[in-house]
């Protein structure tokens, strides 16, 4: 069979040739131009540091602050840049008291990272992590609406909702749950790891407790490049992982949150400084608005979806509306046998070997089974997931 073409923006990111790269929910991929602009930044940064540090990079920062913001709507003052969704996820946790017997839900579809630390800090204060059973397939939202519900307790403090779930790609009801959960008094930690560039997001309506979302997934920024969202009457409570000196630099006219999240010791901030560059670029690279791009990527991850649902004759197990950028398929009822779940799938390794495919296959305990995850991007392009479709035909 031919080599499946390739979408026409593919020439502007630095992807193997050889590669059909349909993984882009893992770690993002970057642009040349805005890895050309990152250069460019680091390259101030050792003219002068001191420069940099003490005179420049106040006001960049500031200005990619202001840019995240306009995008989800909130405030530029609410807003960390941090290195990715996994330290937003602890910097929220490991800030928080619990007492005994506090309980915090969590999804059976959430990221395993993040449920560690759920685990971890649970275990250190005695507080119970309550497990809400999503099942997958799955018909529509307000399943998972009643599930979550159906956990609160007068206990519950905390739940920790993703946007997009990882091992399952499905775009939960986040809004509604923020709504029904933080009306109920238990304060939401919305993993948005798969969120800005991906989903609109409206912080401010939505008014979920803590935000944390990668810029290095589907904004394609460099890797490194995140932002925790804290909410005003919250931010008292929250510290970044690094204590630094804005523990005891005088307020003066802004708050303690600014200063203990805009330094926390020396490193390579480039990655950040580019978000401005970038949110204007690749729209302009690519000729659409940002909302484009998200429907765009949408558009082509269900198309994908159904064009392998049907080649290999499944259902798909969840409505095209409960899809956004990436989608899972179960191509077995079960987890695979006898199967380190650390190590690759053999369909994955399979794939990438014989095929040259690099698209994510893994057994997941609960929802049991195992799936095939695609991601849809501007670089790609729809013959690439019938070109999947008849390998995974093959193999299966
Ligand atoms: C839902 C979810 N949360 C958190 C993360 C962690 O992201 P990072 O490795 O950038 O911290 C991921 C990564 O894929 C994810 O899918």
């Amino acid at each position: 069979m031919n080599r499946p073409e390739k979408g026409s923006m593919r020439k502007h990111w630095g992807l193997d040739d050889k590669t059909i790269f349909l993984n882009h929910g893992s770690y993002g991929a970057t642009p040349t131009i805005v890895m050309d602009e990152q250069k460019r930044w680091q390259h101030l940064m050792e003219k002068d540091p001191v420069k940099f540090y003490e005179e420049i990079a106040p006001d960049a920062l500031l200005q990619s602050r202001k840019t995240i913001a306009k995008l989800v709507n909130c405030h530029h003052d609410d807003l960390a840049l941090i290195e990715n969704a996994t330290s937003g996820v602890n910097t929220v946790l490991r800030s928080l008291e619990f007492e005994k017997g506090d309980e915090i839900i969590v999804p059976n579809h959430s990221y395993q990272a993040c449920r560690n630390t759920i685990d971890f800090v649970a275990k250190k204060w005695g507080a119970v992590v309550i497990t809400c059973d999503i099942p997958f397939p799955i018909e529509s939202n307000q399943i998972i609406i009643d599930r979550v519900m159906k956990c609160v307790s007068k206990n519950t403090k905390l739940a920790m909702i993703d946007t997009v779930t990882s091992p399952t790609g499905i775009r939960m009801p986040f809004e509604k749950l923020i709504q029904l959960l933080e009306s109920r008094g238990v304060n939401v930690l919305l993993d948005a790891a798969h969120g800005i560039g991906m989903i609109p997001l409206n912080l401010d309506a939505m008014g979920a407790s803590y935000t944390t979302s990668n810029c290095h997934k589907w904004l394609c920024a460099p890797k490194g490049t995140a932002f925790l969202h804290v909410r005003k009457d919250l931010q008292e409570q929250i510290h970044p992982l690094v204590i630094s000196h804005g523990m005891t630099f005088p307020l003066g006219d802004t708050t303690r949150f600014r200063h203990e999240f805009d330094w926390t010791g020396t490193r390579d901030i480039s990655a950040w400084c580019v978000l401005p560059f970038l949110i204007k670029e690749i729209s302009l690279l690519v000729g659409m608005n940002w909302d484009e791009i998200m429907q765009h990527n949408k558009t082509l991850a269900i198309k994908g979806r159904n064009i392998i649902c049907n080649e290999l004759n499944i259902v798909p197990p969840c409505p095209d509306e409960m899809i956004s950028s990436i989608a899972t398929i179960k191509i077995s009822p079960k987890q695979i046998e006898n199967h380190n779940l650390h190590e690759p799938d053999p369909l994955h390794l399979e794939l990438l070997k014989n095929y040259k495919i690099q698209v994510p296959v893994w057994s997941w305990p609960n929802p049991d089974g195992r799936y095939i995850r695609i991601s849809s991007q501007l670089y790609n392009h729809e013959d690439e997931y019938k070109y999947l479709a008849s390998i995974l035909k093959k193999c299966l």
